[in-house]
């Protein structure tokens, strides 16, 4: 060996100072940040140029565990697990207040150091060299872009209802699902029964979008919003003239504006019996007369309509008409309430806690106790009400779970019904038990309609609030 090799290859005391004093320089010159821990993660040495990047000095910084000087630090984890392997110019995404100039990424390499195939120190190293540091902010850009297009594709996606967005793997919902799909490519009509909150919009919409509709309008109406002698100018529209008020040139009806495209009529069985007879008269002819004209005028429009009433039911106190219930019934949707396919509650309620976390960067979990007490409610207002819980204990939960006290009380009452011993209680407190689900079931069927509910129950008003503040359903009618 000649003495230029010596240096690097030979141990005694005075070769191993000196090598000491090259090291030194190599990290004293170096451009890039260096940052060594020992075998337990604790900091044994780090370069000038890593600590002005820090905006921290060299002696606050030796000895301190890794973690306490770079938060999100990897190497703990390098250093405890076996498998790691090196890792060459990778992003590090620095957290908020890390350095002086907030800088958000750095590239970095973080490599074990082995002797004997045990790891004995972890070397990071953060590349400042101009270079990698426009490849940083280049990347940084792109990967700004993405998260953006990411976000606006699922926001588009989920306009669009595409039938990938409805959700749910309960054994009846996924026949329901295959059935709506049927839907797609014909002009029958759709009937979607249900309660209230079950997805009926939801699939309508769906409908809508992957027919070949698609890119014609899609046009909701409320029947049971729109006062009844406003309704027929509503739907069909009205010629000038046709009334004092009317405005000058007319007004065009939702079946005109929804002309190649759907028609939804949401809230069908609200339908007063004279629209009904003209409704029916529509769908037979396929053409529409405006109010105060006599002109008939063709239109090609898709029709799907929802209710969460029970329309036999209704036929048979004469308050829908049969005829017009085979029309609409062609296809037949009837959605079960979350209560009957109780696998997809916990889905949701994590689908819906996704949504959110993804929106505001969260990483808010429920706990296993909160979502016992989501399993066993009755959930009248379906996802709808679901998802308002979960929208809730959101805003309350200040730590990253939600916890049973995050959810509203009449989950909670009732919940506690379910689970605890039936023979520990007195029969007043069973008898309030069942008192309680039945009239959560007639509201529920009533779309919480109290006035309906009370005469369903055959009480006054005031007795079914007074009921309802004593049995602690919190519901707002
Ligand atoms: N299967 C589903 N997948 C995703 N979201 C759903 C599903 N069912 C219902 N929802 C959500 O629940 C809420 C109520 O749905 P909606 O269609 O308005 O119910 P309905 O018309 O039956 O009252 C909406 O926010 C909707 O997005
Ligand atoms: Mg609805």
């Amino acid at each position: 060996m000649n003495d230029k090799t010596k240096l690097t290859n030979d141990c005694n005391p005075n070769e191993l100072k000196k090598l000491k004093l090259i090291f030194n320089k190599i990290m004293e010159i170096s451009d890039d940040g260096f940052l060594i821990v020992n075998d337990k993660g604790f900091i044994i040495e780090i370069n000038k140029a890593y600590c002005e990047f820090l905006g921290l000095k060299k002696k606050d910084i030796i000895g301190k565990y890794v973690t306490e000087i770079i938060k999100n630090s990897k190497l703990p984890k390098l250093l405890s697990d076996k498998n790691y392997k090196t890792e060459v110019n990778v992003i590090h995404k620095l957290l908020k207040g890390q350095t002086p100039t907030n800088e958000k990424y750095a590239i970095v390499t973080r490599a074990p150091v082995k002797e004997d195939n045990k790891t004995i120190a972890a070397v990071g190293q953060v590349k400042f060299s101009h270079n990698t540091m426009k490849l940083a902010e280049k990347l940084q850009n792109l990967d700004m872009e993405l998260q953006y297009y990411k976000k606006e594709l699922k926001r588009l996606a989920k306009d669009r209802y595409s039938f990938n967005n409805i959700i749910g793997k309960s054994k009846e919902f996924i026949k329901i699902k295959e059935l709506a799909k049927k839907a797609i490519n014909n002009d029958f009509t759709v009937l979607l029964t249900g309660e209230t909150g079950t997805g009926k919009e939801v699939f309508a919409n769906a409908i809508h979008y992957a027919s070949r509709r698609r890119n014609k309008p899609f046009i909701r109406i409320n029947c049971a919003a729109i006062p009844s002698e406003l309704l027929e100018s509503e739907l069909f529209g009205y010629v000038e003239g046709s009334f004092t008020g009317a405005r000058r040139g007319g007004k065009k009806g939702k079946f005109e504006l929804a002309d190649g495209g759907t028609i939804f009529l949401d809230e069908i069985g609200e339908m007063p019996m004279q629209m009904q007879a003209k409704l029916l008269r529509v769908l037979q002819e396929r053409e529409i007369e405006k109010v105060g004209s006599y002109k008939p005028i063709p239109i090609d429009v898709r029709v799907i309509a929802a209710t969460n009433k029970n329309l036999r039911e209704k036929i048979r106190n004469n308050t829908f008409r049969e005829d017009l219930y085979y029309r609409l019934n062609v296809i037949e949707i009837n959605i079960p309430p979350l209560r009957n396919r109780r696998e997809d509650i916990e889905l949701f309620a994590d689908y819906f806690l996704d949504e959110l976390n993804e929106k505001y960067e969260t990483n808010v979990k429920i706990s296993k106790e909160a979502k016992k007490v989501l399993n066993d409610y009755s959930w009248p207002g379906n996802v709808r009400e679901l998802k308002n819980v979960i929208e809730r204990a959101y805003v309350l939960a200040d730590e990253d779970i939600i916890l049973n006290a995050h959810l509203p009380t009449n989950i909670l009452t009732e919940s506690k019904i379910q689970t605890s011993n039936v023979t520990n209680k007195s029969l007043e407190i069973l008898m309030e038990d069942i008192e309680r689900r039945i009239i959560i079931d007639v509201l529920s069927r009533n779309n919480f309609n109290c006035r309906k509910t009370a005469k369903d129950l055959g009480i006054h008003r005031s007795t079914l609030y007074k009921k309802m503040e004593r049995l602690n359903i919190k519901r707002k009618c």
